[in-house]
């Protein structure tokens, strides 16, 4: 291929790093008349409104008008779920915005917002998963899957091991944070230009919100400055906020969450607490497992019912285990509302199937790589053995040993192993550990709808072409690809094709730009509106030539045919005739995923098209009396299928993998006792930054790795990356194991120094027990 595959820089690398690339919040000055918003931030987690006073807020100059309850036209709800009022009469968490002030400067709104009046009766709140459980406050459905049959399992097996462990949250901390603006556009319409991965769901909460058909309203998203998740769904309320001011006042409003907002009102990854009884062989094999996964949702459902139904079908990572059950549930708290963060829940269902294998390596006495494959699947030629839990087939199987069998060579792991071995012996007070582990991440929406995309071409006279399609550029190069994508399917340089802003009037009825099938499936819609286009040019060709519409060839701008080579049309040059014969030079592109089913009560079917591989070695290296430690190198094996864009995919791998890394070591969310988010800024919450990139970091892709039934053989890449991160967990475990005599070591997440250092004196303590 031509285009696609080649390893160019992201459309808007220049634009990113002069800072000339246009965002959302960058909109505003063009438009004098614009109003800022300010929220007015509830202080209690839970409490009933009494009395809310707008009047005092008109005495500051420059405030325009106080939007409440009584202001909304429509519903006053801006949730997908039908539970976020957007005006609530009882706050739900600490922050909940109750009003919003619309003034002549931003200053002055925050003026205005600090004389509205709010009576509050406090009420009791629930803040943490277990008082959630204690009480059983629960939002959404149980959810379960299970295969085989528990009791046989349990009774065959040699060794019955329980546990339990909790995950913390994430916050998303994009760069840019949520932003709108919305405007009575040329027409007298509500424009709303805003920071969305999803445009179409955007304008449909504006239009309930307003009372409006959604023909009535256009959202454009021109780029976001990372989503993460974060605005799948949580960018609407503000979108409502502007779309209202703007409805209201007939002027456009801007509402732009500095920081402190955007982190005390927007949900983030969702905080997890499983507890599983897992039987396996002496040889380390699981034959068992029963868990419980119970979600903080916090205060509204949102997307936690998806969220918890992707861990419980990544339960398995890569593991076939005979006998098993997975039961979810999403607990209801007096918190930011948790939703979509990279991975989706997928990350967390991981990381309790690894710490179950580490457990019982370390109870064994067995090397966890030894025990890890093991348990793979597709060890025997017995279909169950390749197939998941949920019921679905898992093709190419094979790959999975494949990754993991190079990596381990490449990544030098057996010699390495002797190297940490050596170093712990000699230095009691640091040490060492290293660890591999798989990553096997499903892809598609397990909601079968959402599994589809349209796209819009449009052929200029000149030869110059524009793509409009429903996907949603956040930073992880979708544009990039599409841009290789429709130049290779219509034959024409990268340069000839601009990429549009998605707008949902030119697509409609998108689906987020999500679950990590940007690519696959607006690339795949772009990819059959230009093969339209082509098709009718081919003819046009065709004629010219005298040949075949087949055995025209369209490449670099240039068209011939397979008998004449060397005499060439410009692609131009066959527009303009196509266009003198009525030939039309714009399509429409539609794919929708074959093969899909999914039946949700039961959690079976096929929810995946395919799954995306990987695996990852990680070494670590651990000071013994604070807890310190440095990561030192890592090995990433990564199949993307054949890369579209192989610079774009390598940063998704390595971007993904540290903010994973995040996760699961540095991001330490902390709320205090009032239900006050504590840590709210990037001074008390810990982000990864350059300190944390190993000085040793070799990121490969799968060679030769063909994805049949995807665009041109590709695959996603967005999400998977993020859960190689677990091997760095696993190595500072095997690290803090190192320090001790042995058994199983339970190591808190977020793994941040200060648990390192509390994980090291436990195992100290063990050995001083079993020593004595
Ligand atoms: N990469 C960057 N730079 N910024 C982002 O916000 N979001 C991630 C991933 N990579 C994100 C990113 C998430 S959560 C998803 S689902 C995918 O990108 C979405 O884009 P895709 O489907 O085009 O891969
Ligand atoms: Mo990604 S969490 O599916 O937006």
């Amino acid at each position: 291929m031509k285009v696609v595959g080649q390893a160019i820089p992201h459309e808007s690398a220049r634009e990113h790093v002069t800072g000339r690339a246009l965002y959302t919040d960058d909109l505003w000055p063009r438009y004098p008349q614009t109003l800022h918003a300010w929220p007015v931030q509830a202080p209690h987690a839970h409490a009933r409104v009494l009395r809310l006073e707008p009047a005092p807020a008109y005495r500051v100059p420059g405030v325009v008008r106080v939007l409440t309850a009584q202001d909304v036209p429509g519903l006053n709800d801006s949730g997908i779920k039908g539970d976020e009022p957007l005006f609530p009469a009882e706050v739900m968490y600490h922050g909940q915005a109750v009003a919003w002030v619309l003034a002549e400067t931003e200053e002055a709104a925050r003026l205005g917002a600090a004389q509205v009046v709010v009576e509050y009766e406090p009420l009791p709140a629930i803040l943490t998963i277990q008082e959630a459980i204690a009480q059983g406050s629960f939002q959404g459905a149980t959810l379960q899957a299970r295969r085989g049959d528990l009791e046989q399992g349990f009774s065959a097996s040699a060794r019955v091991l329980s546990g339990a462990l909790h995950l913390g949250g994430q916050e998303h901390f994009y760069l840019e944070t949520q932003a709108s603006l919305a405007l009575l556009d040329e027409t007298g319409h509500i424009l709303v230009h805003s920071s969305t991965q999803h445009p179409s769901e955007t304008q449909e909460v504006v239009a309930q919100v307003l009372g409006l058909p959604r023909n009535q309203i256009t959202v454009q998203c021109i780029r976001m400055g990372g989503g993460f998740g974060g605005k799948e769904v949580q960018a609407n309320p503000y979108a409502a906020v502007a779309a209202l001011g703007a409805y209201l006042t007939r002027r456009p409003v801007r509402v732009r969450l500095p920081r402190l907002q955007d982190i005390t009102l927007t949900g983030k990854r969702h905080p997890f607490y499983a507890r599983w009884k897992v039987g396996c062989s002496e040889e380390g094999r699981l034959l068992a497992l029963q868990i419980e996964l119970f979600s903080d949702g916090g205060w509204s459902l949102d997307l936690s019912e998806a969220v918890l139904a992707r861990a419980v079908c990544h339960i398995d990572n890569a593991y076939f285990i005979p006998h098993l059950e997975a039961t979810g549930r999403v607990c209801k708290t007096h918190k930011t509302s948790q939703t979509a963060f990279r991975g989706f829940g997928g990350p967390q269902g991981m990381v309790f199937i690894e710490e179950v294998l580490t457990q019982v390596a370390q109870t064994l006495g067995l090397p966890p790589e030894v025990v890890r494959e093991r348990n793979f699947y597709g060890l025997s030629d017995d279909p169950q053995t390749r197939t998941t839990h949920y019921g679905q087939e898992i093709k190419d199987v094979e790959r999975i040993r494949l990754i993991w069998n190079e990596l381990k060579s490449s990544a030098e792991l057996e010699r390495r192993r002797q190297e940490v071995a050596l170093f712990n012996a000699q230095n009691p007070h640091r040490k060492r550990g290293l660890a591999i582990t798989p990553v096997k991440f499903g892809i598609s929406f397990n909601f079968t709808t959402y599994n589809q995309a349209g796209a819009l071409v449009l052929v200029y006279q000149d030869g110059s072409v524009q793509v409009n399609h429903g996907g949603t550029e956040m930073g992880q190069g979708l544009y990039t690809k599409i841009q290789q994508i429709a130049a290779e399917a219509l034959g024409v340089p990268l340069e000839a094709v601009r990429l549009m802003p998605t707008r949902t009037d030119k697509v409609p009825n998108t689906s987020a730009t999500a679950a990590s099938t940007g690519a696959d499936l607006n690339g795949a819609a772009v990819k059959d509106a230009c093969e339209k286009i082509k098709a009718r040019l081919a003819g046009v060709a065709a004629q010219r030539f005298g040949v075949n519409p087949a055995d025209v060839v369209f490449e670099g701008g240039q068209i011939w045919s397979i008998w004449k080579p060397e005499e060439r049309l410009a692609f131009a040059e066959v527009v303009r005739a196509a266009y003198a014969q009525r030939v039309q030079l714009f399509a429409d592109g539609f794919y929708r995923t074959p093969g899909l089913h999914w039946d949700k009560t039961r959690m079976q079917g096929k929810p995946f098209h395919y799954f995306a591989y990987g695996a990852a070695v990680s070494e670590v290296e651990v000071d013994g009396f604070t807890g310190q430690y440095a990561l030192r190198r890592v090995d990433i094996l990564h199949d993307v299928g054949d890369s579209l864009s192989p610079l774009v995919d390598l940063g998704q791998v390595e971007g993904g993998f540290i903010q994973g890394l995040g996760w699961l070591t540095l991001e330490d969310l902390r709320w205090d006792a009032e239900g006050r988010l504590a840590t709210r800024s990037a001074s008390t919450y810990k982000l990864p930054s350059f300190s944390e990139l190993p000085p040793v970091f070799n990121v490969r892709l799968l060679p030769k790795a063909t994805e049949t039934g995807v665009v041109y053989g590709s695959k996603a890449v967005g999400e998977p990356p993020l859960m190689l991160a677990i091997s760095v967990r696993e190595a500072l475990r095997d690290a803090v194991a190192a320090f001790g005599a042995g058994g199983y070591v339970e190591l808190a997440s977020p793994a941040t120094p200060e648990a390192v250092y509390w994980a090291i004196e436990r195992v100290r303590q063990g050995a001083l027990v079993s020593g004595d």
